[in-house]
C-alpha cells in the first residue's frame, strides 16, 4: 500500500485478508484505460413484467421506487461509453431486479430471459462489455441455480446481488446457500441498493436519494452483525455509491457494536469489516465525499462507477472528469481507480482482454 488511509494506519495489525490480492493484476493498460463497474441496462421484457405488476406509467415514463426508468438500447450504451471515454463497463439490472415477483417461477424464469439477454450483450461486444447475473432471490434454491447457471455456463464475470430483496437483507442466515457457493467459486459480486423493507420512511420522496445509501448502510452493517462477513471473508464484493453513508457511520456502528450489552465486539475488528469491501464512484465524487472514501479505505478499494443510464450522460460525463481533481489522486492512484482494482476484483475481464 502506499499512502495507508487513516483507517488503516487505525487498524495497522488487522488483517483484510478479502482484500489480500488487490495488487496481484500486472498488464499492459494503459492508466486511462476505464473499467466502469457500474452501469444498468433496461431490457424491454423486464419493463414490461414491473408494467404488469403495477409499477406505476406517468406521462408515459414507468417509475420504480419513485424514480423514472430511463429509455435504453444497447447502442446508446455503447454510444455513451464512447463518449464518457469509459472502455469496458460490467453490465447490471437495477432494483428491483426480479424480487418484485411473488412467484418463484416466475421470477427464475424473467431472471433467466435477462441473464440471456444479458449474455448475448457481451457476445456482441465481448472487449467492452462484461454481465453481472441477477438472481431470482429471496427464492434461494432458483438463485443458486442461476449462479451456476451464469458462472459456470454463461462464463459471467460476475454475479449482481441488492441490498436487501423484498426485506431479504445480506446476512440473512438463509442467504448462507448463496455465500457459501460464491466463496468456493472465487465469485466477486456487486451489491446495488435496493428500498427498505419497509418504505414509509421515505416519507413520500423518491426512494433512491437517500434511502439507497441508507439501505447500504444497512446491509454492511447487518453482515458485520449477523457474523455473515467473518464466516465468508474472502468475497470480493463492491457496494455502490460509495458505499452509501458508511465512510461516515462506521466508527459510530463499530463503537456500538463494542458496548459489552450490544454484542461486545472488536472495534479494529468491526471496523476492518466494515471498511472490507470496494466502494465505486457513481454519485459519489464531490470532493466532500471523495475525501471521505479515501480516509475511509483509500484508493485501492475505490472503483470507477457511473449509474448510467439512471444517471443521464450529461451528469456522469463532469463526475468522472472530477475524480482525479475532486479526490487529489495522483496517477499511480487513478490506474487503480481507472482500471487495476476491477481486474482485481473480476480476473475475468483480463481473460476477456487477453491480457495474459
Ligand atoms: C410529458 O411528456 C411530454 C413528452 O415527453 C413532455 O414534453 C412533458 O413535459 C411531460 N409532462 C410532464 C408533466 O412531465
Ligand atoms: C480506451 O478508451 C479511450 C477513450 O475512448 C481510447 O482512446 C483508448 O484507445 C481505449 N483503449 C483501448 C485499449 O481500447
Ligand atoms: C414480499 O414481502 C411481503 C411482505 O413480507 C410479502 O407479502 C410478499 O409476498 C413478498 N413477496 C415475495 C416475492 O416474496
Ligand atoms: C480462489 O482463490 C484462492 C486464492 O487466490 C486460490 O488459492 C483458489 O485456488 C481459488 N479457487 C478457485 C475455485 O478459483
Amino acid at each position: 500500500m502506499l499512502m495507508p488511509s487513516n483507517l488503516q494506519k487505525l487498524l495497522l495489525g488487522v488483517s483484510l485478508s478479502c482484500l489480500a490480492s488487490s495488487h496481484a493484476v500486472t498488464n499492459s493498460l494503459d492508466s486511462n484505460y476505464k473499467i466502469d463497474v457500474h452501469s444498468h441496462v433496461v431490457p424491454s421484457i423486464w419493463k414490461e413484467e414491473l408494467i404488469s405488476a403495477g409499477y406505476p406509467v406517468k406521462n408515459g415514463t414507468l417509475y420504480t421506487d419513485g424514480f423514472p426508468v430511463p429509455d435504453w438500447t444497447l447502442d446508446s450504451h455503447i454510444g455513451t461509453m464512447n463518449s464518457l471515454g469509459v472502455n469496458y463497463t460490467t453490465i447490471s439490472v437495477s432494483a428491483p431486479g426480479v424480487f418484485f415477483l411473488k412467484e418463484a417461477q416466475k421470477a427464475k424464469s424473467l431472471a433467466r430471459s435477462i441473464n440471456l439477454l444479458l449474455h448475448s450483450y457481451t457476445q456482441d461486444y465481448p472487449t467492452r462489455l462484461g454481465a453481472l447475473c441477477l438472481l431470482p432471490l429471496p427464492f434461494v434454491d432458483e438463485a443458486i441455480e442461476e449462479l451456476k447457471f451464469c458462472l459456470d455456463t454463461l462464463g459471467f464475470v460476475g454475479i449482481g446481488l441488492f441490498t436487501n430483496a423484498n426485506g431479504t437483507y445480506l446476512g440473512d442466515s438463509t442467504l448462507d446457500p448463496i455465500f457459501s457457493a460464491l466463496e468456493t467459486r472465487n465469485a466477486s459480486v456487486f451489491v446495488h441498493p435496493a428500498a427498505p423493507g419497509c418504505t414509509s420512511v421515505a416519507l413520500g420522496h423518491p426512494i433512491p436519494m437517500t434511502e439507497y445509501p441508507f439501505d447500504t448502510v444497512r446491509a454492511i452493517e447487518n453482515l458485520l452483525l449477523t457474523g455473515r462477513r467473518a464466516q465468508y471473508p474472502n468475497i470480493k464484493m463492491i457496494f455502490a455509491h460509495g458505499g452509501g453513508a458508511i465512510p461516515f457511520l462506521a466508527t459510530r456502528i463499530a463503537g456500538m457494536a463494542s458496548l459489552p450489552s450490544l454484542g461486545g465486539l472488536s472495534v479494529p475488528e468491526s471496523l476492518a469489516q466494515l471498511a472490507g469491501y470496494y466502494f465505486d464512484t457513481a454519485a459519489s465524487t464531490s470532493a466532500i465525499q471523495l475525501a471521505a472514501l479515501k480516509s475511509f479505505v483509500g484508493a485501492d478499494q475505490i472503483v470507477t462507477g457511473s449509474d448510467y443510464p439512471y444517471v443521464p450522460l450529461s451528469q456522469v460525463k463532469p463526475a468522472l472528469s472530477a475524480i482525479e481533481g475532486n479526490g487529489d489522486f495522483t496517477t499511480a492512484e487513478m490506474d487503480r481507480i481507472n482500471n487495476q482494482n476491477a481486474l482485481a476484483i473480476f480476473p475475468r475481464i483480463i481473460d476477456a482482454l487477453k491480457l495474459k
